[in-house]
C-alpha cells in the first residue's frame, strides 16, 4: 500500500513538473536605446506580440526601451556573453565590433532615398553583410529602418562652413569622425542616451539623428535650430546570439522567424510616416526652427561631404563601395 502511495506521488511530481516546464516560456530580452514610440521602438513591440500569438506564449519577448538595460557601447558586448538576447543596434555600432564594411552606411549621401537604401539592405550585399557577424557569435536577422539625418544646434545651419568648429555629437564610427572633420567640426563620441544632457549643458553644440530620434529624446527642446539636409542614413540590424538562437527548439525558432518577417516588413513601412511626424511635432512645438534647403544649398553640402567617400573607400573595401554604387547607381563623380 505505502509503496503504491510513494509511486503515485512520483509519477504525480514527475507530471506536474513537466507541465511546468512545457508551460515556463522561452525569454527572449530584447533591449534597445531609443523611446517607444519611435520606428524601433514600435517594431520590437509588435515583434513581441507576434511571437507571443505565433508561438502561442512558448516564447516570451521582453522589450527594454530607452537604454534600460544598456547604453550604445555595452549592449552588444551584452549580447555576445547571452546576458540579453537581442537587440537592434544602428549599422555604426559593427565598425567598433571590427566588422567595418557596416561603415559603408554612414557614408554621406550614399543612399538618395528608401527604395535606394533597400536594392542594398533587402538583397544579396545586405544578406551577406549580416553573416559577416557570425564569427562575432551573432546572428543577423533582418534590416530595420529608421531615416535620413539633419543636422541641428543653437545657431543657424545654412551652409557647411556654418558647422565649422563645431562641437556635434557622434556615433563611434571612423566614416562619420571623418565626415565632421571634413566639414571642419570637432566630433565627439557620445552614447545616445547622453546627448539631451549634452546639448542641455553645453558639452556639445550639436547633433545629428533621423527626426523620431531627435524629437522622442526631447533634443528641440535644447536646440534653436535645424536644417534637413538628409546627409546620413541611420537604420538597424536586427540581431540575436547565435548559440541561443540555434539552440531553440526548430519549430519555435520557425515562428520567431516568422514573427520577425512580419516586424520588418512593419517597421519598413511605418519608419517614414514616424520620421514625418516627428517633424510636424517639432514644427508644432515651436522651439526649433525649421530650415528646408534650397535644392543648391543641399547641393553644397554634398559637395562638402563627399570627399569622404574616397577618403573612406579603403576602411570598407572598395570592391564593397563599387557594388553598392552599381546597385543604387550612384556615382560621386557626377554631383
Ligand atoms: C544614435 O546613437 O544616435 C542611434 O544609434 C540611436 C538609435 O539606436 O537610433
Amino acid at each position: 500500500m505505502m509503496k503504491l502511495r510513494t509511486l503515485l506521488i512520483g509519477l504525480a511530481t514527475a507530471a506536474f513538473s513537466a507541465l511546468t516546464l512545457a508551460q515556463t516560456p522561452i525569454v527572449i530580452k530584447f533591449s534597445h536605446v531609443v523611446a517607444a514610440d519611435t520606428p524601433k521602438g514600435k517594431a520590437s513591440e509588435f515583434f513581441a506580440r507576434r511571437a507571443a500569438e505565433l508561438t502561442k506564449g512558448r516564447a516570451k519577448v521582453e522589450v527594454y526601451a530607452n537604454s534600460a538595460l544598456y547604453k550604445d557601447k555595452e549592449e552588444v558586448e551584452a549580447l555576445q556573453l547571452g546576458a540579453v538576447q537581442m537587440l537592434a543596434p544602428s549599422l555604426s555600432k559593427f565598425g567598433p565590433l571590427g566588422v567595418k564594411e557596416f561603415e559603408v552606411f554612414d557614408f554621406p549621401y550614399i543612399f538618395d532615398d528608401y527604395t535606394d537604401l533597400h536594392k542594398i539592405t533587402q538583397g544579396p550585399i545586405g544578406a551577406s553583410l549580416l553573416l559577416k557577424l557570425e564569427p562575432k557569435g551573432i546572428k543577423g536577422l533582418a534590416f530595420w529602418d529608421n531615416g535620413f539625418k539633419s543636422f541641428s544646434a543653437n545657431t543657424p545651419i545654412r551652409t557647411p562652413a556654418d558647422l565649422k568648429g563645431k562641437k556635434m555629437r557622434i556615433q563611434s564610427s571612423k566614416v562619420l569622425e571623418e565626415e565632421f572633420r571634413t566639414l571642419g567640426a570637432l566630433p565627439q563620441v557620445m552614447a545616445f542616451s547622453e546627448v539631451y544632457q549634452a546639448l542641455q549643458t553645453g558639452v556639445v553644440d550639436g547633433t545629428d539623428n533621423p527626426h523620431s530620434n531627435l524629437f522622442t529624446q526631447k533634443m528641440h527642446e535644447v536646440q534653436k535650430h535645424m536644417i534637413i539636409t538628409d546627409h546620413n542614413y541611420l537604420g538597424y540590424a536586427v540581431i540575436v546570439n547565435k548559440k541561443f538562437w540555434d539552440g531553440l527548439p526548430a519549430d519555435v525558432r520557425g515562428q520567431l522567424e516568422q514573427a520577425m518577417k512580419e516586424a520588418t516588413v512593419y517597421a519598413n513601412k511605418i519608419a517614414q510616416e514616424e520620421n514625418d511626424s516627428a517633424l510636424e511635432g517639432v514644427r508644432k512645438s515651436g522651439k526649433t526652427a525649421i530650415y528646408v534647403p534650397t535644392r543648391d544649398e543641399k547641393l553644397a553640402f554634398k559637395k562638402a561631404m563627399i570627399p569622404v567617400h574616397a577618403k573612406m573607400a579603403d576602411r570598407v573595401g572598395k570592391d564593397l563601395l563599387q557594388a553598392i554604387y552599381k546597385e543604387t547607381g550612384f556615382d560621386p563623380a557626377k554631383l
